[in-house]
């Protein structure tokens, strides 16, 4: 067993563990973030998708000892009160059904929405192939990173709009 410090969710961790212990195992038993899900142990289904330093990876192929002080990002730590893009859409659209493949599906969509915000079908079906949903909720996945897309512009639009419609208040006059 060795210790390592890991940065996870913006925070630093420690555990202890052996050095060829999938970071998956370390997630969910060493650090109880049980979001990040097994399916298939060898890279093939996608339910275990991490970013490490914003990339999606397979956290059931990646020993521990391999992670050092890269970021790991897991569905926790995606958005603090749980209002990713993504996640809102998720549930306006009611993308998952059973839910178990749904944090690697949108791990590996909010990695897609940073590189490319505003997606094609094509895109998104390129981005998300390796992410197997064995409900079969892939046009809804799809329907839903299109409407993250929205989201995350309209709010773009209003977070660019606001400081125009302060200087635009109109100021009261004096004695008035
Ligand atoms: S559990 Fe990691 S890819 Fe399937
Ligand atoms: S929602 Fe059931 S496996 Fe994807």
């Amino acid at each position: 067993m060795s210790l390592y410090r890991l940065h996870i969710n913006g925070q630093i961790r420690q555990v202890e563990a052996a050095p060829d212990t999938p970071l998956l195992w370390v997630l969910r038993d060493s650090l109880d973030l049980a979001g990040t899900k097994y399916g298939c142990g060898v890279g093939a289904c996608g339910a275990c998708t991490v970013h490490l330093n914003g990339v999606p990876t397979r956290s059931c192929m990646t020993p521990v000892a391999t992670v050092g002080l890269k970021k790991v990002l897991t569905i926790e730590g995606l958005d603090a009160q749980a209002s990713h893009p993504l996640q809102q859409a998720w549930v306006e659209l009611d993308v998952p059904q059973c839910g178990y493949c749904q944090a690697g599906q949108i791990m590996t969509a909010a990695a897609l929405l940073k590189e490319n915000p505003k997606p094609s079908d094509a895109d998104i079906d390129g981005a998300m192939s390796g992410n197997l949903c064995r409900c079969a909720t892939y046009l809804r996945i799809r329907a839903g990173i299109h409407r993250a897309a929205e989201i995350s512009a309209q709010a773009a639009a209003v977070a660019v709009k606001a400081p125009v419609s302060r200087k635009a208040k109109p100021q009261a006059k004096e004695g008035v």
